[in-house]
């Protein structure tokens, strides 16, 4: 292991942090990093000494703010290998700045132009994208993933036409890892005249970037991913791309002259950055910048390809274990989805999180992929630059016994002796002949699937209720309680369920598995009520 990983640890005082008896394993950082003292001094600085609204006083705090703020976008642009600030716009997040561009390009969108995502793309692309083609008449087409987790280019070639308008597409998976070639499709999206986007939130924090190499029109990425604070993102974009872009949002700051009737736009960047913007967190951006590239973007990608390599190494002797994405040997960034046989990703986050290791459970936003890859969701571990071999192995350790400990887990008092009881013995499980109707949790409740049946009399009393789930146990144990305690209840009373299983327990269970008790009572109690509405 680089020796600079535990030198690196001492930046970051949050990984001295307890978990109980624990120490901190943090291995959720595709999510969002930890933030190394260098950079959230900034905040201290900036609000001590300098805290005033930018572009607007004639004063000296008002300039050294302005100033501060105008270098972040200097700072951020030799990071992507921009031309200069003019081509970066501070957002929110990658979701924010993937929202400008599509909204932007609104009124250049009609039926018969193609938008083209690819299967691995996160929600905040999906959804943006999928909404703006529902407005303007646009069509989606998706790039295949392949089994070995790769964009299927052959497709890609076929599905980029002249009737495309934009390609957008994911730099790094983040629920396989795989870095996509996105120098190919920026050539095929220029050879047919459109516009290519490329999502930078996986890979931004972990490899350097140079968008004139990448040739991208647009290039996406999250502060809160990078060592930054959240709450504040960037946007490249060419030049002339953005000058002929409208805005997204209106306001102040974001106008040149304004009248009773009109308005005309500042020039770049400000032209996308309405009212008062996140001045201290693009200041700590720029820090956060400063931190990486002193470590140098080449040592970030290379220990985080060493790490999941070594991930990916164990996981493989493990045969109880599925993992997802190209396999040992092929660069990845330093993340690996992974399912243990009969354990639950939730179930064994919280496993875990019994030794202090932080990991995430669910569909990552891309509930679509996992569909691809025909699984309800994933476990990831996801590392970086003061991620060591050693947590990797005591993830591992909990990985390997997790299957006998889950049963002790919850059997302990922590959980009230009915979630172990329906755990080992769940009633009514499978389906119910001839349903009156059915209800599936997959429009509530993120990541876990699971459907109740319930068949009702003339007198809308439930005459028999089963469930089928492939969710975590506590969910399945809860599903169960209910399953069998709602039998005989008039649907009209269950249409009004307000902490019922929450009450049924005690509140006897942890808090972080909240999520996983509350989520079967609003599945069957919106089930509930639209079978009320509908017979009323
Ligand atoms: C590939 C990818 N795109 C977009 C996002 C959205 O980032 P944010 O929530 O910071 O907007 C994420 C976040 O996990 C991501 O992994």
């Amino acid at each position: 292991m680089s020796p600079d990983a535990l030198e690196i640890r001492e930046d970051f005082p949050i990984l001295r942090r307890r978990i109980g008896d624990d120490q901190l394993v943090y291995l959720d950082n595709a999510a969002t990093t930890q933030t190394p003292t260098q950079v959230y001094d900034v905040f201290e600085e900036f609000y001590t000494e300098y805290n005033a609204n930018v572009h607007r006083g004639i004063h000296a705090l008002s300039h050294e703010a302005s100033v501060a703020y105008e270098q972040a976008h200097d700072r951020v642009a030799d990071f992507l290998g921009a031309e200069g600030r003019a081509e970066i716009v501070f957002t929110k997040n990658t979701t924010e700045s993937i929202n400008l561009v599509a909204n932007g390009l609104r009124n250049e969108l009609s039926a018969g132009d193609e938008i083209v995502l690819t299967e691995m793309e996160h929600h905040a692309s999906l959804v943006t994208w999928q909404q703006i083609a529902k407005q303007t008449g646009a069509s989606v087409r998706y790039v295949p993933v392949t089994e070995t987790g790769h964009l299927d280019m052959d497709r890609a070639a076929e599905l980029v036409t002249e009737d495309t308008a934009i390609v957008s597409v994911a730099h790094v998976s983040n629920v396989l890892g795989t870095v996509n070639p996105v120098e190919r499709l920026a050539d095929l999206a220029h050879d047919n005249d459109a516009y290519i986007l490329v999502d930078g939130a996986q890979s931004a924090p972990n490899r350097p970037i140079d968008v004139r190499e990448l040739d991208a029109d647009f290039f996406a990425f999250s502060g809160h991913k990078l060592a930054g604070p959240t709450g504040i993102g960037g946007l490249y974009g060419k030049r002339h791309v953005l000058e002929a872009l409208e805005p997204f949002l209106f306001g102040g700051e974001m106008i040149r002259h304004v009248t009773l009737t009109n308005a005309s736009w500042n020039e770049l960047p400000w032209k996308f950055e309405a009212g008062t913007p996140p001045i201290a967190e693009g200041i700590a951006l720029a820090a956060a910048i400063d931190y990486l590239e002193d470590i140098g973007m080449d040592a970030v990608r290379d220990h985080e390809n060493e790490l999941a390599q070594y991930a990916l190494e164990q996981f493989a002797d493990r045969e109880f274990v599925q993992t997802y994405g190209p396999d040992v040997g092929e660069e990845r960034t330093g993340l690996v989805s992974f399912n243990v046989d009969g354990v639950h990703g939730h179930d064994l986050s919280s496993l875990l999180n019994d030794e202090g290791i932080a990991i995430r459970a669910g569909d990552h936003c891309t509930q679509p992929l996992h569909d691809v890859l025909d699984v309800p969701g994933s476990a990831r571990a996801s590392f970086y630059i003061y991620n060591t071999k050693a947590e990797i192995d005591k993830l591992l350790a909990v990985v390997d016994e997790a299957r006998e400990r889950l049963p002790g887990y919850l059997q302990s008092d922590r959980y009230h002796d009915a979630i172990y009881d329906h755990y080992r013995n769940p009633r009514h499980g499978g389906g119910v002949a001839d349903p009156t109707f059915t209800k599936s949790s997959e429009e509530t409740t993120c990541g876990d699937e699971g459907e109740f049946h319930l068949s009702i009399d003339a007198d809308g009393t439930i005459e028999s209720l089963g469930f089928e789930s492939q969710s975590c146990a506590v969910s399945q144990a809860v599903a169960s309680i209910l399953s069998e305690q709602l039998e005989g209840e008039a649907i009209e009373a269950v249409a009004e369920l307000d902490g019922y299983v929450t009450d049924t327990l005690d509140d006897r269970f942890p808090a972080i598995r909240r999520d996983c008790v509350v989520g079967p009572e609003k599945v069957i109690r919106e089930g509930a009520r639209e079978y009320v509405d509908a017979a009323h």
